[in-house]
């Protein structure tokens, strides 16, 4: 009599609305006859995590038909157990294990998460023997690149657009701030022609305009986002005769300073001839 009503009650759950929202794991629902199969994971709802340093980690484990058993957080790096149930077994408190009743989620919560903590974390549940499903955290850090970094030639007159990209950081930087030769850039400067236009998201982008480039704005550039590394640009600024396919861009983005070097000296040698 109990099975029935069991079964019924199981069906209904499994034609519920669970069904209609989660279209990933609809393939889970077809193989869950019958009651006796033990407990399982719905690999779909399990999946690997990528997180910003700073910024809990939650790495997610969903077990079905768990029954009695006890759902466990192991650490491959070092074999470590680090949750028992909703019990922290480490001495590390930043991991915290949860589960919300009437629901099939077990979690884990990494606070503070650092790189080192990236690796892979197993959910274990106390069959005989255990199960486990084992998924990936990574945490990423911020990182600061400079379109064109680390040199960049551009030609006098034209105008230097300098980017620089600030991606991975948990929130955008409340501040960017750029220098040329370790000096602040003023905006207000007589020279004139200088601005800076930052969009912050996701990815926070800041483009730093001269027009009109002179002999003396050539130096380093270095952008400082206020929450993530600064990088460093080093400008040199074309102060002579070059083939008009060379001028045709206004700015160069080339890899190799010694090419440019060789061709510019190419070019001195040519003039010379002529
Ligand atoms: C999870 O991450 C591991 C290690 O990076 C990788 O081997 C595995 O394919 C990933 N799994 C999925 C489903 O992306
Ligand atoms: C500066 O360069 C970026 C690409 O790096 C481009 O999207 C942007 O429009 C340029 N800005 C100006 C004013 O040329």
């Amino acid at each position: 009599m109990w099975s029935i009503l069991l079964t019924i009650g199981l069906l209904f759950a499994v034609q519920g609305p669970v069904r209609c929202t989660n279209i990933e794991e609809s393939h889970e629902d077809i193989d869950l006859e019958p009651l006796d199969r033990g407990p399982y994971f719905v690999i779909a709802a399990s999946q690997n995590v990528t997180a910003l340093v700073g910024k809990s980690a939650i790495l997610k484990c969903r077990v079905r038909n768990l029954g009695d058993r006890t759902v466990s957080w192991v650490r491959h790096r070092d074999i470590h157990l680090l949750t028992v149930g909703v019990d922290t077994y480490t001495s590390d408190q930043r991991f915290v294990a949860s589960h919300f009743p009437r629901t099939e989620d077990w979690t884990l919560e990494v606070k503070y998460p650092q790189p080192r903590d990236s690796g892979t974390y197993e959910c274990q549940v106390s069959t005989t023997p255990p199960i486990g499903h084992s998924m990936h955290l990574s945490v990423v850090e911020p990182v600061t690149t400079v379109v064109g970094e680390p040199e960049m030639y551009i030609n006098r007159g034209s105008t230097m657009n300098l980017t620089c990209v600030v991606k991975h950081s948990p929130e955008p930087p409340p501040a960017i701030y750029w220098t040329h030769n370790e000096e602040e850039i003023n905006y207000d400067s007589p020279r004139g022609g200088v601005s800076v236009i930052t969009e912050k998201g996701e990815i926070t982008t800041s483009y730093l305009l001269v027009q009109r480039t002179q002999p003396a704005d050539s130096g380093s550039y270095t952008c400082h986002p206020s929450n993530a590394n600064e990088k460093t640009v080093t400008v040199h600024v074309l102060n002579g005769e070059y083939p008009a396919a060379m001028q045709h861009g206004g700015q160069l983005r080339l890899g190799n300073p010694s090419f440019v070097i060789f061709l510019a000296s190419l070019l001195t040698f040519l003039n010379h001839q002529q």
